[in-house]
C-alpha cells in the first residue's frame, strides 16, 4: 500500500441509469477500486450485484475490483467470479468455519484476499487468520445496506485491530473500512492507520454525479 489511503467506490450506491458516466468519471479521477457488494440474501438481508454484475463491471472498466463478498460458502462460490491477480476479495470471518482454506483458495487466484469482520463480531476471532489475509475489512455497519449510520463502538475495535496488526508486525497489510465512511471518520481512521476506505453514500456519491469530483477531493484530502 502507498503511503496515500486509497478510495474503494461502493458500486451499490452509483445509480443504474448513471452508472457508464460514473464509471468514467471514477477513471478520470483515478478512483482506487470499485467496492462490489455481493449480498445473497441468506449471509445477509439484500440481494445484489451478482455474477453478471461483475462480469458487466469488468467487461466495460480496467478499475480493480474489491469484491465483498457477504454470502455464505465463500469458497465453493469462487469460481463463479473470473477472479483476477489484480481483484482484492473480502471474506467474511463469519461465512466460512474453515476461513483460512477459503482465504488461501482466494489467494490461489493470485488475488490479495481481505477477512471482513461484522460490527457484533469480536476481534479475537481474526487471530487465527492475521498471518494467512493480506488485511482486514472492519465493517462500521451491520453489511447489507448504504445509508446506515456506523454502530457504536467500530472505532475504538477499529483501534484494536491496528494494535494488534502493529504487534504483528504486519506491514503493506490492508486495512480496510467499509460502512458510514464519512470525510470525518475517514479522516480520524487515516490517522489510526486505515489505508483504504469504501466510499459510499457518506462521502463521494452525497448529492447527484455533478458533485462527485469534489467530494473525491475532499475524501483524498481526508485519507493523505
Ligand atoms: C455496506 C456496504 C457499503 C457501504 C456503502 O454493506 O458494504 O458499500 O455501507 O456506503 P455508505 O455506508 O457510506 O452508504
Ligand atoms: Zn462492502
Amino acid at each position: 500500500m502507498n503511503k496515500n489511503g486509497k478510495i474503494s467506490a461502493s458500486m451499490m450506491c452509483s445509480s443504474f441509469d448513471k452508472l457508464s458516466d460514473t464509471i468514467r468519471l471514477f477513471e478520470e479521477e483515478n478512483i482506487d477500486y470499485l467496492h462490489i457488494d455481493v449480498m445473497d440474501g441468506n449471509f445477509v438481508t439484500n440481494i445484489g450485484y451478482g455474477t453478471s454484475y461483475v462480469e458487466f463491471i469488468r467487461s466495460v472498466t480496467d478499475i480493480p475490483l474489491d469484491i465483498h463478498l457477504m454470502i455464505t460458502n465463500p469458497k465453493d462460490k469462487l469460481p463463479w467470479f473470473g477472479l483476477q491477480p489484480s481483484d482484492i476479495v473480502s471474506l467474511h470471518v463469519e461465512s466460512d468455519k474453515d476461513i483460512k482454506t477459503a482465504v488461501e483458495r482466494v489467494k490461489s487466484y493470485g488475488c490479495k484476499c481481505t477477512v471482513a469482520i461484522n460490527p457484533v463480531t469480536p476481534v479475537n476471532v481474526l487471530e487465527e487468520i492475521y498471518l494467512t489475509a493480506d488485511g482486514v475489512n472492519i465493517l462500521h455497519v451491520t453489511p447489507g445496506f448504504a445509508g446506515q449510520k456506523a454502530v457504536e463502538g467500530t472505532m475504538e475495535k477499529t483501534g484494536t485491530v491496528i494494535d494488534r496488526i502493529n504487534e504483528l508486525k504486519l506491514t503493506d497489510y490492508i486495512i480496510e473500512t467499509d460502512g458510514n465512511i464519512t470525510f470525518e471518520r475517514a479522516k480520524i481512521l487515516r490517522e489510526m492507520g486505515a489505508n483504504m476506505f469504501v466510499a459510499g453514500s457518506s462521502s463521494i456519491f452525497k448529492g447527484d454525479i455533478s458533485q462527485y469530483r469534489e467530494n473525491i477531493r475532499k475524501l483524498r484530502e481526508s485519507i493523505m
